[in-house]
């Protein structure tokens, strides 16, 4: 009985250690941990990415600052120079007045001269004060017969729409090309 009951013994705690060895074996916790350390890696790579993005955005936008700031003082630069252009124009006009090339009336007169128009440059710019450039080159260019629209002459339909004469003959800063009482100041030959 005492040899039969140490065998049962024995047995039983062969069974439990194998039990036990078996059960470790399924609910280790080390093929977990190895998982772990792999998404540990990821997460730190991804980690790491991020970073180095972030660091090159940033880079490129504190590029993109200086060549804005640079266009704007390159713009800056251009008005300046571009002022400094009109100024040389006005003195160079006015050295052509100087020496006497100033044009006196003008008259605009279509191809068939069925239709005369008058213009003062004394009026405009020793009475009215107005400088060559308010409408040299923009308005007029400055040469006689050169500004038209169509056959050979210009158009009050232009001039209505605030072209050549009607950029001031508007009924704001000069009397308008459309009041039907200030045709003949411009046609003094036509009614
Ligand atoms: C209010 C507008 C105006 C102003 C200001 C003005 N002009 Fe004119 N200019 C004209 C017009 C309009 C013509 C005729 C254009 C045409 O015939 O097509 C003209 C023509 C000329 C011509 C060409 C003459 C020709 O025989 O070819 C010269 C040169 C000229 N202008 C010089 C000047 C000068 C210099 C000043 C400043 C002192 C000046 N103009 C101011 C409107 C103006
Ligand atoms: C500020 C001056 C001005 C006033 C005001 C003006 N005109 Fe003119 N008109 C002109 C000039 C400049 C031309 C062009 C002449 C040319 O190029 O030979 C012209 C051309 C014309 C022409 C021929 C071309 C076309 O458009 O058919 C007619 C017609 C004419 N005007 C009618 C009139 C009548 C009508 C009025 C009044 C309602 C008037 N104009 C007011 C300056 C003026
Ligand atoms: C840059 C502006 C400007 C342009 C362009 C201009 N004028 Fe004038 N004009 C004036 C001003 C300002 C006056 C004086 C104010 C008024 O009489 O309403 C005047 C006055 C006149 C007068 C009256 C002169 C007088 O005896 O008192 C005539 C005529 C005239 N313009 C014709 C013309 C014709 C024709 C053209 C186009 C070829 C023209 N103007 C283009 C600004 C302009």
């Amino acid at each position: 009985m005492r040899k039969n009951g140490n065998t049962l013994q024995t047995v039983r705690f062969a069974t439990l250690l194998l039990a036990v060895m078996f059960a470790l074996a399924f609910v280790s916790p080390f093929p977990v941990q190895a998982e772990d350390d792999e998404a540990m890696k990821y997460l730190e790579k991804a980690r790491l990415d991020a970073e180095k993005a972030k660091a090159d955005a940033a880079k490129a936008m504190a590029e993109a600052e200086k060549a804005m700031a640079e266009a704007d003082r390159a713009i800056a630069e251009a008005e300046k120079n571009k002022a400094a252009a009109r100024e040389a124009k006005e003195d160079a006009m006015e050295k052509m007045v100087e020496h006497g090339y100033f044009p006196d009336d003008i008259s605009l007169d279509t191809p068939d001269g069925s239709v005369r128009a008058v213009f003062s440059h004394k009026k405009h710019t020793q009475r009215e004060r107005l400088r060559c450039i308010e409408c040299h080159p923009k308005v007029f260019v400055m040469k006689k017969g050169k500004n038209v629209v169509k056959g050979g002459a210009l158009t009050m339909e232009e001039m209505k729409k605030g072209k050549y004469c009607g950029n001031c003959h508007n009924g704001h800063k000069a009397f308008s090309v459309n009041a039907i009482d200030s045709c003949k100041r411009c046609h003094p030959k036509n009614r």
